[in-house]
């Protein structure tokens, strides 16, 4: 998929590593929207800004009828403070569910018409590698991501045919104040050389993107993939 002369939409784009896609993909000689449910805080210059709530239909549906001319469609907005699956607050283990599954299966949804009309295109699906595994203090969201990863995989199978490429970014720890806050939180350090920079990450991305591949994954990823021959394991985030 070239980037250069591409129309893409980058959800979450007002922080973290979905304002870092919507620098690089303008970098890359692309056109973007991005979007944010809270748009006044995207600062991203050349970029068209578009309010979208991945979990709000109406808000989706808007997005789509405004970005009809969108062939790369990135998939990077996420709920990512799950907690923990059996004694965590319900609420906040279903809105990771909702944004981090049915947000993004809503967006590709209402984009798979478009992309198809704009020629097929290309998603990528912003994963994480506790998808593979599970992870100490949070086991919601990898639970989450994992129910993203058999999404993005069906996802593949059925838009294959209208030439609808889908790729899924399989990232370690990124450094985002994210990151940083939910180590504090549970009192874990994480060694300083485990964590990708979100540039780096984001140029791996768009490389693997550009480069046709189904799975994007950098040293976290391929290390929790290999787990997945043996017995299930926990994510090692601390040092
Ligand atoms: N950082 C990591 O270590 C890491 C590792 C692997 C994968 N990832 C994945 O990478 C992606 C970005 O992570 P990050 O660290 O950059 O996270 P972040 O800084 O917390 O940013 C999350 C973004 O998603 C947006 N968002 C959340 N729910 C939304 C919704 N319903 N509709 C629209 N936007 C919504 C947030 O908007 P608000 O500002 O309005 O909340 C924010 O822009 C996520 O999919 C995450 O799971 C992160």
């Amino acid at each position: 998929m070239k980037l250069n002369g591409a129309t893409a939409l980058v959800t979450g784009a007002n922080r973290g590593i979905g304002a870092q896609f919507a620098l690089d993909l303008l970098a890359r000689g692309a056109k973007v929207y991005a979007t944010a449910r809270r748009p006044e805080l995207v600062d991203v210059p050349g970029a068209e800004v578009l309010p979208l709530d991945i979990t709000d239909d109406a808000s989706v549906a808007a997005a789509a009828e405004l970005a009809g001319d969108v062939d790369v469609l990135i998939n990077n907005a996420a709920d990512t403070a799950g907690g923990s699956l059996v004694t965590g607050d319900l609420r906040a283990i279903r809105s990771t569910m909702e944004s981090n599954y049915f947000g993004t299966l809503a967006m590709i949804r209402a984009f798979a018409p478009i992309l198809a009309r704009n020629g097929g295109g290309a998603i990528l699906n912003v994963l994480s590698a506790v998808a593979w595994t599970t992870v100490e203090g949070n086991t919601a969201y990898a639970a989450a991501k994992s129910a993203q990863w058999g999404l993005t995989n069906g996802v593949r199978l059925e838009l294959a045919g209208q030439g609808t490429q889908v790729t899924a970014l399989v990232p370690g720890p990124v450094g985002t104040d994210t990151l940083y806050a939910f180590a504090e939180r549970e009192g874990i350090e994480i060694a300083p050389d485990a964590v990708i920079a979100p540039a780096d990450i984001v140029a791996l991305a768009l490389d693997g993107l550009e480069a046709g591949d189904v799975e994007v994954l950098d040293p976290a990823g391929v290390s929790a993939k290999a787990t997945l021959s043996g017995p299930p394991q926990i994510f090692p985030l601390s040092r």
